[in-house]
């Protein structure tokens, strides 16, 4: 089975090539007409790429519009295995990434050879990955989840059925405290959702002990044995819109709280503190390398390019798959899409 490939052209311009009088969002605007191309980002990118994107969201909403999307190019910004989905979704689409390096903690600490041996280990075990893993990882699966659909998803699963869950064990322990299954866990984790620190949280809710906390699931138990609503990052943006809290702490990548302050501008958000008592260490390293340059520059030099070989697209494509026919229907609140009519 061939592995996923980004292949970067050998003639592609650089940081160092754009015209530094260039109006980037203006530019990035015309290419996207030029193009047909339509822009998809994650709600952790930085918050002028989530103000010009055609669409923002989380994982699950992501993946439904890169399925549904008629564009001939999709630009991803995200990461890796966000733009991967897109592809095994979309194959006709060019779909670019605006950094090919922006890779997720959780899919490094699933190697695809290694889960392997693990799965073969326990093969009366059905396989459930979250969508946080490489394409490779997702071909070994039987059900893909992401934060938004794992809990009614594995709510589907006969009882007498045992689950090998991978490749987040926070994630995995949440779902199994909540559904009450026993999960076998593959003992991966986010970096950015383990930075928080359960005695600096305790000490913000001392300061602010009206405020409620909202946390992803990623987070570990120490921190969510504090939290008020877990959720996906698009159900932490419903929540804090019906809470009638006016503050709230929020314990997950602190770039959510630019559409959370969009949704609620008359409350006040404090990012959940990593052990120094600031919240600068949860910022995810991944998602912060695609830049305003680099997707414009991902624009003019077509690339990096997410190419899949087909044996392999097919292979991930079936879990995926049943995760859409097993998700509860899309939520009634529809993200931030100021430009819904693009794509
Ligand atoms: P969501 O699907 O909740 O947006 O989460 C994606 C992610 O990478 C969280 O770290
Ligand atoms: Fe991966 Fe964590 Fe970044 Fe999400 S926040 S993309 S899980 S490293």
């Amino acid at each position: 089975m061939q592995s996923t490939v980004i292949p970067q052209k050998a003639d592609a311009l650089g940081i160092g090539d754009i015209d530094p009088t260039l109006d980037l969002e203006d530019e990035i605007n015309r290419l996207r007409k030029e193009l047909g191309a339509v822009i998809l980002a994650h709600y952790y990118q930085d918050a002028e790429i989530q103000e010009l994107a055609d669409f923002v969201g989380d994982s699950l909403d992501l993946s439904r519009r890169a399925a549904e999307t008629k564009a001939e190019v999709i630009i991803f910004c995200g990461v890796r295995f966000m733009a991967e989905v897109a592809k095994i979704l979309s194959p006709e689409r060019i779909v670019l990434l605006p950094d090919a390096e922006a890779g997720c903690s959780l899919e490094e600490s699933c190697p695809p050879e290694a889960f392997r041996a693990f799965c073969q280990k326990h093969p009366d075990h059905l396989v459930v990955s979250y969508i946080n893993c490489s394409a490779e990882v997702k071909a070994l699966s039987d059900i893909i989840v992401t934060s938004a659909n794992a809990e009614a998803i594995i709510r589907q699963i006969p009882e007498d059925q045992s689950i090998l869950f991978a490749p987040d064990r926070h994630l995995g322990a949440y779902l199994s405290r909540k559904t009450g299954r026993d999960l076998l866990l593959w003992p991966g984790a986010c970096v950015v959702h383990e930075q928080f620190s359960e005695r600096e949280l305790i000490r913000l809710k001392g300061r602010y002990p009206e405020a409620v906390v909202s946390a992803h699931p990623e987070c570990p138990e120490a921190i969510l044995n504090h939290a008020d609503h877990i959720g996906s990052t698009s159900a932490m943006l419903k929540f804090v819109s019906e809470t009638p809290a006016h503050d709230i702490i929020v314990a997950t990548e602190p770039h959510l709280i630019h559409q959370m302050k969009k949704a609620a501008p008359d409350k006040t958000f404090h990012p959940a503190p990593g052990a120094d008592g600031t919240c600068s260490c949860a910022n995810c390293p991944f998602m912060e390398l695609n830049t305003m340059e680099k997707l414009y520059l991902s624009m003019i030099n077509m690339g990096p390019r997410i190419e899949i070989s087909d044996d392999l697209r097919l292979a991930a494509k079936k879990p995926l798959d049943r995760m859409l026919e097993m998700s509860p229907p899309a939520s009634k609140v529809t993200p931030f899409d100021p430009h819904a009519n693009v794509a």
